[in-house]
């Protein structure tokens, strides 16, 4: 069985980790959340770069045996360094606007994401490799990140932020809206509520955890019996609050997985 590092700035990466434990429940995962640091989408670049590398080293020090970067914002500012630096498999996430582009009917894609996600040259250059008969509506999510850690995913509060961003996309009169943050996933029931049924969203976790799988067949780990592996929890903030968002947001039973919580230290 491979150990798998999933890496996210908070509790975003959950939509990734829950697809993985839904594809790939045998496997055993550390799942790290920068809860003390998120959000990572209104910081420097260097900073993101920074921190993100220290945390997958972190990650390959306990034996990590391929990491998913479950953060579309650590992935566009720093995935390039870290695959340098990391002789394992590094997965990284990225907004769907190719399949959304392909998906559209009308061609109008709206695509909500964080500044830095929308602002990176790695976001410019997938945009560019795309013809330009779709219409990309982007707008930076400012704000979302902190009321959804802080366990208001469905909240009046958030509701109404998520009108206001989505009033231009709305406006554009876009039929298909890109999640180009791992952390909207989450907002699925308010998007909807404020954009109706039609509207088609886009979240790449699926093609995210296909590669993963893909990856870790490539490593030919030992295969092991079990049905269910192990699920290490890590926050830099507060462990048991990163356990009971799991348990809430995602909707894989946790009960089948050997899970523990745990705060993490210093790294540097
Ligand atoms: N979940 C993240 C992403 O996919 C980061 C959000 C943030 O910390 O700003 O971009």
């Amino acid at each position: 069985m491979a150990l798998i590092g999933v890496f996210d700035s908070g509790v975003g990466g959950l939509s990734i980790l829950d697809e993985a434990l839904r594809q790939l429940p045998q496997h055993h995962y550390i799942y790290l959340a920068d809860s003390a640091n998120a959000p990572y989408g209104e910081k420097t670049s260097e900073w993101i770069a920074d921190r993100s590398l220290n945390l997958c080293r972190y990650l390959a020090s306990k034996g990590c045996d391929a990491i998913v970067i479950a953060c579309n914002t650590a992935t566009a500012e720093a995935i390039k360094q870290i695959r340098e630096a990391i002789a394992i498999p590094i997965i990284g996430v990225e907004p769907g606007i190719k399949p959304a582009a392909m998906q559209s009917q009308n061609n109008i894609v709206g695509v909500l994401a964080t500044e830095a996600t929308l602002k990176s040259d790695k976001f410019i250059a997938l945009l560019n490799t795309l013809p330009n008969d779709c219409q990309f509506i982007k707008q930076a999510g400012a704000g979302l990140v902190q009321l959804i850690e802080s366990g208001q995913a469905d909240s009046v509060d958030t509701l109404e932020l998520l009108a206001k961003h989505l009033e231009p996309i709305q406006d554009a009169g876009a039929d298909t809206l890109v999640l180009g943050c791992t952390h909207y996933p989450f907002l699925r029931k308010s998007i909807r509520k404020l954009l109706g049924e039609s509207i088609t969203l886009i979240d790449t976790s699926d093609a995210v955890v296909r590669q993963l799988k893909r990856q870790i067949d490539l490593l030919k780990t030992e295969s092991g019996n079990k049905e269910f592996g192990s699920v290490l929890f890590l926050s830099s903030k507060n462990e048991a609050s990163l356990l009971s968002m799991a348990q809430d947001l995602m909707s894989a039973d946790l009960t089948s997985h050997a899970v523990e919580a745990r705060i993490l230290g210093e790294v540097r």
